[in-house]
């Protein structure tokens, strides 16, 4: 949707009892953005609805995070992360994304959900060194899935550390 090049390096923020949502299919693909996103983000519905949402990929987030994020719904799970976008302009904004798949009634899943709130500035400052870290060792290999098999590691390692499991970090910084 945008070039690397057009990023401005200014960030935005949204309310404290504002929500950031959107629906995707299965691949990926929005189906639904509330008003706060498109404000947010910068783009009008039409141009969110039917792109897939790394549209707003920002090049600050690693990998394995998608990674795990993906692996998690797939399986049924929520996952809460942290997650840095891109806005229309070049702009960036933090979300503490809330991340579901929905079922159908008969158990299949159907698409996904996001809820985002605005994140503490102490967990920002928590979170991007590691996200840094996490590059760093993206940036040695080449393709996507090689980034993210050597950088998921190095993220489960560093919560091991910690003994903490993913969830329990995210609730640590955010509580
Ligand atoms: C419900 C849902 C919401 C998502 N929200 C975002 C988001 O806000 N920003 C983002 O970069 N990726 C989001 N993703 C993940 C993207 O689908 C994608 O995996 C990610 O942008 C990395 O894309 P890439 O592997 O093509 O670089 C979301 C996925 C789902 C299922």
């Amino acid at each position: 949707m945008m070039s690397k090049e057009s990023l401005t390096g200014r960030e935005r923020t949204f309310g404290a009892e504002e929500i950031i949502v959107s629906k995707t299919d299965l691949k990926g693909k929005i189906t639904y953005a509330n008003d706060v996103f498109i404000r947010v983000a910068g783009y009008t519905e039409a141009e969110l609805l039917g792109r897939p949402h790394n549209s707003i990929r920002h090049p600050a987030m690693p990998r394995c995070v998608f990674e795990l994020l993906w692996q998690t719904v797939h399986d049924g799970r929520e996952i809460f992360a942290y997650v840095v976008n891109r806005c229309k302009n070049g702009d960036h904004y933090w979300v503490l994304a809330h991340v579901t798949p929905t079922f159908d009634a008969g158990g299949s899943i159907v698409g996904y959900h996001s809820n985002r709130r605005v994140p503490g500035r102490e967990a920002i400052a928590m979170i991007e060194p590691i996200y840094d870290e996490l590059l760093r060792e993206e940036r040695l290999y080449r393709t996507p899935k090689e980034q993210w098999r050597a950088s998921l590691p190095v993220l489960v390692a560093k919560l091991e550390n910690l003994g903490l499991t993913y969830e329990e970090f995210i609730f640590q910084t955010c509580s």
